[in-house]
């Protein structure tokens, strides 16, 4: 029998791993995606304090304002009354600076966490906006595109931070490969190098692309998201960071892949495909295109989440 009584509970918050920008749309679109998942266990605490403790090996800070779950708990309990506090167990499985959203995975699955122990009295927008604390401290700079996929699942986009305005589209169901290089690109260093003015035509194209592959999710064509996953303003600076990258976007597309390119800043890359098969052919070009060049690789083969961070009741 479940308790009731939410100073006795113990939850686990399971929390995806998210793809930003989705190739065309730099800090407005996003997905997330089944594998990997991060865990969090927590409970509400009587008193005002943040207890962080990790179970993996990462070594992250565990300080609440130097944590990106604890800036997002921070914020969170700003808007909270009564003398509560939190006390959370991390477990990573989506390693730090993969591009795979890690930490929106734990600023947004710490805040969800929060939300169920608190009753539910915060929406999806007020979550958005306490995880928000977490990517600034993990980049320097406030973007919800992991964020809001990994609270709300599939696929998000924002059309505005502020004013927070969250739009979440339909997509077809789609097998998403990815490989994580494991080389290290920080979040930061790779917005550092971005040019901060884009020529019109370059801007055209890109507005072309992110309508199409909106359009696309939407209308469940397959095609229209292919011609539109091209990023002509982000991918040619950071790609260069990536070995690997040309060939095996070129790759996946030769095997069939819908297409696809840098998850996130980076160095995971991920391709969407219609068929399993296809995104099989894609995992195997990935594996020997990193094998060929002597660096140590994971893949995974996934598919959209739909449900985004959710909760169970462990005790
Ligand atoms: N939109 C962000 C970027 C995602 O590409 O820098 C990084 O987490």
């Amino acid at each position: 029998m479940k308790n009731s009584n939410l100073y006795d509970q113990v939850i686990r918050v399971n929390c995806p791993a998210t793809v930003a920008n989705l190739v065309c749309g730099f800090d407005i679109l996003g997905m997330a995606l089944n594998a990997p998942q991060d865990t969090i266990e927590m409970r509400l605490l009587d008193r005002r304090e943040i207890i962080i403790r990790h179970s993996d090996h990462y070594d992250l800070p565990t300080e609440p304002a130097r944590n990106v779950a604890g800036a997002a708990l921070i914020d969170l309990l700003e808007e909270v009354e009564e003398p509560v506090g939190f006390e959370l167990t991390i477990r990573k499985h989506i390693k730090p600076g993969s591009g795979l959203g890690s930490s929106a995975a734990s600023s947004a699955g710490a805040v969800v966490g929060a939300n169920h122990l608190l009753g539910n009295r915060f929406n999806n927008n007020d979550l958005v906006r306490f995880a928000m604390a977490g990517e600034k401290v993990a980049t320097g700079v406030k973007h919800a595109d992991n964020i809001a996929p990994c609270i709300m699942g599939g696929v998000t986009l924002i059309r505005s931070i502020f004013p927070l305005d969250i739009v979440q589209l339909t997509a077809p169901p789609m097998y998403v490969t990815v490989v994580h290089p494991q080389i290290e690109v920080k979040t930061a260093d790779a917005r550092q190098i971005l040019r901060k003015e884009v020529l019109l035509k370059n801007a055209i194209k890109q507005w072309g692309n992110i309508a199409g592959l909106v359009a696309g999710f939407l209308q469940k064509d397959y095609d229209l998201i292919g011609r539109s996953l091209e990023d002509v303003i982000i991918e040619p600076v950071r790609s260069i960071l990536i070995p690997g990258f040309d060939e095996v976007k070129q790759g996946s597309r030769n095997h069939g892949a819908l297409g696809g390119g840098i998850s996130g800043s980076g160095p995971s890359i991920f391709m969407m495909s219609k068929d399993e098969a296809v995104a099989q052919k894609v995992e195997a070009l990935m594996k020997e295109t990193y094998t060929q060049l002597g660096i140590d690789f994971k893949t995974y083969i996934t598919t959209l989440n739909e449900k985004g961070a959710t909760v169970e009741v462990v005790a």
